[in-house]
């Protein structure tokens, strides 16, 4: 027996049945003293109050069935505990309240539900059956009120704590504020209060079980002082969350009002109509068919999404990539192959064999209509013009272009995007640049492929595999986007200054085209007919205001330069073009034309860089001139010997790598094993250390091709004959005397003749590279192959 949820407000309605009243005139009806009990789970009822209740098992129903059809009485007592269904005398309290059923009501789902007024309270003598139902005996109980002031003030006293009650309970209905003030009796008063305050089951049933109205006002007080606490410090609770309401929840609900007011004016939603641009933007984009359910789900959401919150931003920002990619935008390619070489030959000067290797390309292009072809790696030292070559190839194929420089890239998300839960997190670079240059066949040029590197952020190469994979790329999945993205038809080409650090991998899948360095021939025209107009035009200077003749720009190739390509040329040459302008225009009045001669460049540009270091003659014994290759070019490189006394030691500096240490031992060895044919006096051999330096010491050498040169530094310092300073060398050597091939010939004699060297030493097996030599270097350098280290010393050794 439960009160319906919806709990009927008890009020003092009825007056037929007043406590204070002998029982003889409940309706007319005297009471019985035995009556029928229902015991009550969840609610105590006192005299006076009407309340509902719900009947549910089939015993009760039977009682109230019985009850209805006879007086109509019936006694309510609280069980012990709630969860009994059928509770027997033990599981009952010993107090209750006898009622009058004033309505009944049968429901469709079995159960019933009675409205009943309370009439008195009652003490059970004693349970006379329990078959059908529980039937008892019980005394009646009179409210005992004693007439006193005492018990007036109190009732005053009462009454007005509970006005404060209601006042700060607004749930609290209108009804009990009205029957509180109009209830003059105590004893009625106690009950209706009792029955409207907030009170466990317990409480309610000891203030029920207390005849005496003084005690019960007594036992009232305390009870409406607690409830009276919780109240005031809730409301506090509440005022203080209202006024801390922050501002963005204020705008949201002003915003909310907003939308709400304009709907109503049937103006449009500034929500729903960014959600429907999206959807039309969509709509228009071609997009693959799960890429579309996505969006326009992801729209969807949006829309229900505040505008205010971090979250709407996230999302509006994602469907912003989504409509911004180029899904079905591209450019329509124009292979012709005779404007293809003529627009190669205006952009760059030289480089026939690359530019014919590029037209191959782009003629296999044409054949193929596709690009699932190889995939272009230019190679070759800083500044020959790989990353310029790479975007005219696009300007060729009359596509876009976009470079991606990997120098340093050491996250995979670099190329592949955060993920869109990250704060701030954005799509990797190839869908970056694909939305900027607006076209999904763009010739994207990646730089650098060589120098990008792996830690623990992931590993860019293994993405960029995916990316450079013909067989994956069509279906690139960035992580922010999270939705395929076809890159099948963009032309990747990469660039490099070396192939070693590329990923095994990755190399596997490059079309190797080297780009060798400039000779200082070439670096002349590339300047005349490119560097220094770009240059002059760029520092606001007219064709024909500043001039640079040939010997100018062959001393600054020469004297202010050093480097396989054009890049510290350029930067020389921009110098010139800013100091000329501020010359000009301080000069003031009409700008007059101004030519720079080879003799004014030191007051432009400073001295002379790099003096040839021919000039300094090798002046000494046991200093040989070899050359070296690395990946910015090739270079010259002095090897130094000396003897001192010592216990026959070889001490090796200047940040030599391993190889390149044991080939100083295999030179000494064979020297040793040798001394016969130079003449070499090694009796006291034990009795010196021999040092071997190859100076600018911080920068690491390593390779087996400085043998030559080693051995005739030692030779030099062992038989006290110098070398010949105008020669350079190079071969790998063996403990035998053969000398063998070494790679980076072109470099290594395009570094010398840089560097003013008139004749050379090669392994006679490196003859075919010598032709890869441009004409005009080997013109002006004397080359001598030799197959045994023997050779080499009447080449390079002075007479003594
Ligand atoms: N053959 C050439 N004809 C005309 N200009 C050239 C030529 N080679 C290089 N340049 C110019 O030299 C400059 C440097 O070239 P670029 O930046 O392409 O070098 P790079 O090979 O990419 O060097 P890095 O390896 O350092 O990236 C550019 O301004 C380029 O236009
Ligand atoms: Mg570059």
């Amino acid at each position: 027996m439960t009160s319906p949820d919806t709990e009927f407000i008890s009020i003092a309605g009825s007056t037929s049945g007043s406590p204070d009243t002998t029982f003889t005139r409940t309706g007319g009806k005297t009471l019985p003293s035995v009556l029928p009990i229902l015991g009550l789970s969840d609610v105590v009822i006192f005299p006076g109050m009407v309340s509902p209740l719900l009947v549910e098992t089939a015993q009760s129903i039977r009682m109230i069935d019985d009850v209805v059809a006879g007086d109509r009485f019936l006694g309510l007592v609280l069980q012990k505990k709630a969860e009994v269904e059928n509770p027997t005398p033990e599981d009952l309290w010993g107090h209750g309240c006898a009622v009058r059923i004033l309505k009944m009501l049968k429901f469709p789902d079995n159960t019933v539900r009675v409205l009943v007024e309370g009439l008195r309270r009652f003490r059970v003598i004693e349970y006379e059956s329990q078959d059908p139902y529980l039937r008892a005996r019980l005394e009646l109980v009179r409210d005992t009120v004693e007439d006193s002031i005492e018990l007036t003030a109190l009732t005053r006293n009462v009454q007005r704590q509970f006005q404060e009650i209601i006042n700060l309970s607004p749930a609290m209905s209108d009804e009990v504020k009205v029957a509180v003030l109009n209830t003059e009796h105590p004893g009625k008063l106690s009950d209706l209060i009792a029955s409207n305050l907030n009170l466990s089951l317990e409480e309610r049933q000891h203030l029920l079980e207390v005849s005496g109205v003084k005690e019960r006002l007594n036992r009232l007080l305390p009870l409406m002082s607690r409830e009276l606490e919780v109240l005031t410090l809730g409301s506090k609770i509440q005022r203080e969350v209202a006024s801390s309401m922050s501002k963005s929840q204020r705008d949201f609900f002003l915003r909310e009002q907003m939308r709400v007011i304009q709907r109503e004016l049937g103006e449009s939603d500034p929500l729903l109509s960014e959600a429907n641009a999206l959807r039309e933007q969509i709509e228009a984009l071609q997009l693959p068919e799960d890429a579309k359910k996505v969006a326009l789900k992801e729209v969807e959401r949006l829309q229900s999404i505040p505008p205010t919150t971090p979250e709407h931003t996230v999302t509006r920002n994602y469907l912003d990539w989504i409509v911004n990619l180029p899904w079905s935008k591209r450019t329509e390619d124009k292979i012709d192959l005779d404007a293809a070489a003529r627009l190669l030959d205006e952009q760059h000067y030289g480089l026939a064999k690359v530019k014919d290797r590029l037209l191959e390309f782009l003629a296999v292009m044409k054949l193929k209509r596709q690009l699932k072809g190889p995939l272009l790696c230019l190679v070759g030292p800083p500044g020959v013009g790989k990353t310029s070559l790479g975007r005219s190839v696009a300007d060729t194929l009359g596509r876009k272009f976009a470079r991606i420089s990997l120098g340093g890239m050491r996250d995979e998300a670099e190329i592949r995007g955060h993920r869109r839960t990250y704060v701030g997190a954005l799509p990797g670079r190839i869908l970056q640049s694909l939305r900027r240059v607006e076209s999904h066949n763009p010739v994207i040029l990646l730089d650098e492929i060589d120098k990008v590197g792996a830690d623990f952020r992931g590993d860019p190469a293994a993405a960029l595999l995916e990316v450079l994979d013909p067989q994956q790329n069509s279906t690139f999945t960035d992580n922010y986007l999270d939705l395929p993205f076809d890159l099948s038809r963009v032309l990747f080409i990469t660039t490099a200054n070396w192939l070693d650090p590329i990923h095994p991998a990755l190399r596997d899948r490059l079309e190797v085209i080297e780009l060798p360095s400039y000779t200082a021939a070439e670096k002349l025209q590339i300047a005349k007919r490119f560097l220094v107009p770009r240059q002059l035009e760029e520092h606001g200077l007219q064709a024909g205001l500043v001039k640079l003749p040939d010997a100018s720009l062959k001393r600054l190739i020469q004297d202010y330069t050093r480097e396989a390509g054009v890049r510290q040329l350029e930067r020389a040459i921009a110098s010139l073009a800013r100091k000329s302008a501020r010359k000009l225009v301080s000069a003031g009045g009409t700008l007059r034309p101004m030519t720079i001669r080879p003799a004014e460049l030191p007051d432009y540009l400073g001295p002379a860089q790099f003096v040839p270091e021919m000039a300094e003659a090798i002046a000494e014994c046991g200093v040989a001139i070899g050359l070296a290759w690395n990946p910015v070019g090739g270079d010259i490189l002095f090897i130094e010997a000396s003897r001192m006394p010592g216990s026959g030691k070889l001490l090796l500096t200047g940040s030599l790598g391993d190889v390149m240490k044991e080939s100083a031992q295999t030179a000494l060895t064979f020297l040793r094993s040798q001394s016969k044919l130079l003449n070499l006096d090694l009796t006291d051999f034990e009795k010196h250390d021999l040092h071997i330096h190859v100076p600018a010491g911080a920068t690491p050498k390593d390779g087996p091709s400085a043998g030559v040169a080693i051995v005739a530094a030692l030779a030099s310092l062992l038989a006290q004959r110098r070398v010949r300073s105008d020669f350079a060398m190079t071969g790998e050597i063996s403990l035998r005397g053969r000398v063998l091939p070494v790679g980076g010939v072109k470099e290594k004699v395009l570094a010398a003749a840089r560097a003013g060297v008139r004749q050379v030493v090669l392994p006679e097996e490196n003859r075919k590279d010598w032709v890869e030599v441009p004409p005009e270097v080997r013109d002006r350098i004397k080359v001598h192959f030799v197959r045994r280290i023997a050779e080499v010393f009447p080449l390079v050794l002075r007479a003594s």
